[in-house]
């Protein structure tokens, strides 16, 4: 069913509730999400963005419930991965000639994707669309986080409609943050900035400051996924400013694999070391095995400083420690430091391969890491604990 965002803008997307895993099984969404797609009537009728494939007949039909798909003038494509444009075939089959307004990347996106010969319109930073009391104006935000992203700013209601910029995989059918848990949502906006955007940080305080340059009113920013930003709208613009800024809180994180404990005690010793060192400092610890991928990413995203455990398995390390550091050399974290540990029955490798890992994802490494032969004794754990005193010293 739609809702009202205003007179004019009507929400007409997909509230996502069974959704638990996204792009493919990359990245966890323990609150579901949204694909948020908006109907705006002026003289003209203008729809932004569309939703996921495997809902495209059902959005068509309560679109078609909603307005009469012939009267719809334009339809805007701000960025066009398939959670977004996947009902665009669906939708055109009614209204193949309308306008699709996108960036240049996006109509080849599009086509790439849908490989129809629809009737776009490439549109750059600063054009506009008069749609009769407002005014769509373009603004391009390439690799936000895909080569097509643009935003489109709303003259009149004063509305930025941000795509992925902003998002949060969030399940709600209130629509707009004050109506839900504000601790929720802001996990779920850095997680997603953590897991999704954080790569591409430069772009977005370069974006962001462009934007703000721009004094153009706000009065709310409309994503498309989670929940729409209307009260204090620029507090997510304000947190995406410090969070592409080396974002750091007073926090150290252990993220480990172990086969038959050792790793995991080392882990703990190290930690008494760290809390010894620096009481004030959060210290969390992870099984990496056991615990969800990109939750433990956002704890080492928001981290001073990540330790790395994994015994040595087969001369290597193990999958879910090796798969977590390919990870963390996507993030391309700014300003880490980093240790590496673990236990050992012959060859010892693994430390020296982590850090290779953490020194190729740009993080710095402290020393050469610690590595202990077989079970710890009482004597290897104190050891272990002045290693965590000795990293401590260096945060
Ligand atoms: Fe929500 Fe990049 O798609």
């Amino acid at each position: 069913m739609a809702k009202k965002i205003t007179s004019r803008v009507n929400w007409v997307g997909k509230i996502d509730w069974e959704l638990t895993s996204f792009h493919g099984d990359e990245l966890s969404t323990h609150r579901g999400s949204s694909y948020n797609s908006y109907l705006i009537r002026d003289k003209k009728v203008a729809l932004i963005d569309t939703v996921w494939l495997p809902y495209d007949k059902e959005f068509v039909t309560r679109l078609a419930q909603e307005i009469d798909l012939n009267k719809i003038d334009y339809i805007i494509m701000n960025h066009n991965e398939v959670d977004h444009s996947g009902a665009l075939p669906e939708l055109m089959r009614y209204i193949p000639d309308v306008p699709i307004y996108c960036t240049k990347k996006g109509e080849a996106i599009i086509r790439g994707h849908y490989h129809q010969d629809w009737n776009f319109v490439n549109v750059k930073t600063g054009d506009t669309l008069e749609l009769g009391d407002t005014t769509l104006t373009f603004i391009e935000a390439s690799m936000l986080h895909w080569p097509d992203t643009m935003f489109t700013y709303m003259s009149g209601e004063n509305i930025l409609f941000s795509n992925d910029g902003f998002g949060q995989h969030y399940a709600t059918e209130s629509l707009f943050n004050d109506a839900v848990c504000e601790v929720e949502v802001m996990q779920e906006a850095e997680k997603y900035y953590a897991n999704i955007l954080n790569t591409y940080s430069m772009m977005v305080t370069k974006k962001v400051q462009q934007i703000l340059a721009m004094n153009l009113t706000i009065d709310m920013i409309c994503p498309s996924h989670g929940v729409i930003w209307k009260n204090n709208p620029t507090q997510i613009v304000e947190k995406y400013l410090q969070w592409a800024d080396a974002y750091q809180l007073n926090q150290v994180t252990i993220a480990y694999d172990t086969m038959w404990q050792s790793t995991r005690l080392m882990a703990q010793a190290i930690a008494d070391g760290i809390r010894e060192i620096l009481p004030d400092t959060t210290v969390k610890l992870y099984n990496v095995a056991h615990e969800d991928k990109n939750d433990v990413l956002t704890e080492i995203f928001h981290s001073r400083a990540v330790l790395i455990g994994s015994p040595t398995i087969n001369y290597g390390i193990s999958f879910a420690v090796a798969g977590l550091l390919e990870m963390i050399k996507g993030l391309k974290l700014k300003k880490k430091k980093a240790a590496a540990f673990g236990s050992y029955g012959w060859s010892g490798d693994a430390v020296k391969i982590i850090n290779e890992h953490l020194t190729s994802a740009g993080l710095e490494v402290l020393g050469d890491g610690l590595k202990m032969l077989w079970v710890p004794d009482q004597e290897a754990l104190a050891q272990c604990t002045e290693y965590g005193r000795e990293i401590a010293k260096q945060l």
